[in-house]
């Protein structure tokens, strides 16, 4: 427990994240490679797992932070009761096992790290909330996913074995947001190969998996698959970025503006101070934001219904259920907006019957207000309401 301290402020660098998730996916094809099969039979254990993966938070900021540092998220057993009884029915819980990790060739993960992790995942369940576990943020992946296979695979190994007799509300999700050198087509292999270690000891565990350029969706058309019936793929979608992500330090230099709606256009034209030397095509986006009616504006839900619907057909067609790990809205936002778009996302996603996970429950895009001990004002409705 000791070795997971919490002091400074997160400075995750997410530049290259906007261009991955910025293309417009809605028209569907049937594109991926053909050793990606289809599966005809829609009543999987995985279809039949995702129904308990609907609507969820994200434990963020709190068990994947590096050691030493502290990014604002928090863990409270009552939170989780509250959770549940706002009508949540499950929490994702990202988590650094890489940091709790002992040398090559062995991996062997500090019985602290399974301390910390156990305390959550038991205290979901016994609030009857499935929990999913991921590793996050393990970026030696992102740079080098061949040469860091073994340690995957070995961390993964124990996981595995440590929670095989858990129920099966508990899934595993192989790894958060793979990018950079962590392509789809170099981690197809990779997951193939920790599915099948992971078979060893969970034969009945539902495993997440998400694709390459940070979980995008433009990505599911380089994904395959090995023919396992319990996977759900897992993507993610903070569209429209400049909104979501305005004067989020992490995210780079086009996320500077802030005072950005949702949805567009604002009442007065934004006017940008030239102090923040925005780049040409975020000048552009303000520009088509300052003056574009709501349904063709960018910052409104047209950002992210096209990709939803993309989502939906791909989901159908190969026969897997595809959930909505991350979405959410940094509190730079005003709090009006940030409650339009959490209720916009979720409206569109239950359209498309879509499980979606929010970025998060108590830390920089907060759903819950831990001083206060209650939602964020106006979040409650704006996730369950009507
Ligand atoms: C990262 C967080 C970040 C959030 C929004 C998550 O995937 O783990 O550190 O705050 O995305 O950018």
């Amino acid at each position: 427990m000791k070795n997971i301290p919490c002091i400074l402020i997160a400075a995750v660098v997410l530049c290259t994240r906007l261009s991955a998730q910025s293309t417009d996916e809605s028209a569907f094809t049937p594109a991926n490679p053909p050793e990606m099969k289809p599966f005809a039979n829609h009543d999987t254990p995985a279809y039949r797992a995702a129904k308990l993966f609907r609507h969820g938070a994200n434990l963020g900021n709190y068990l994947e932070v590096p050691p030493g540092q502290n990014w604002g998220g928090t863990f409270s057993a009552d939170e989780l009761v509250a959770m549940k009884r706002e009508g949540f029915d499950h929490v994702r819980v990202p988590v650094g096992w890489h940091h709790y990790a002992g040398p090559a060739p062995d991996f062997k993960l500090s019985p602290g790290i399974f301390a910390c992790v156990d305390l959550v995942v038991t205290n979901a369940l016994n609030n009857q909330l499935a929990v999913m576990i991921n590793i996050h943020h393990f970026d030696e992946l992102d740079k080098g996913p061949v040469a860091t296979t073994e340690a995957f695979l070995k961390i993964w190994q124990q996981v595995a074995e440590h929670y095989k007799n858990f129920p099966e509300p508990l899934a595993f999700e192989l790894d958060n947001e793979p990018h950079d050198a962590a392509t789809t087509v170099a981690m197809n292999p990779i997951y193939t190969q920790v599915i099948a270690e992971i078979r060893q000891t969970n034969p009945h565990r539902t495993i997440f998996v998400e694709p390459g350029k940070w979980g995008g969706i433009g990505e599911l058309k380089n994904l395959v698959l090995p023919p396992d019936d319990n996977i759900i793929v897992s993507v993610h979608c903070y569209d429209p970025f400049y909104f979501t992500h305005q004067g989020a330090t992490w995210a780079g230099p086009d996320t500077k503006q802030t005072g950005i709606v949702f949805p567009g256009p604002p009442i007065q034209p934004l006017v940008s101070d030239p102090k923040l030397d925005l780049k040409p095509w975020v000048r552009n986006w303000i520009k088509n934001y300052n003056t574009l009616p709501t349904e063709k504006n960018p910052s409104g839900p047209l950002a992210f219904t096209g990709k939803l619907k993309y989502i939906r057909a791909w989901s159908d067609y190969y026969g897997r259920p595809v959930h909505l790990g991350e979405f959410g809205a940094y509190t730079k936002a005003d709090a009006q907006s940030r409650r339009n778009f959490y209720s916009a996302v979720r409206h569109a996603a239950e359209e498309f019957k879509i499980g979606w996970c929010i970025w998060d429950w108590n830390a920089g895009f907060c759903y819950w207000d831990k001083k206060e001990r209650h939602a964020v004002p106006g979040m409650h409705d704006a996730l369950f309401g009507p």
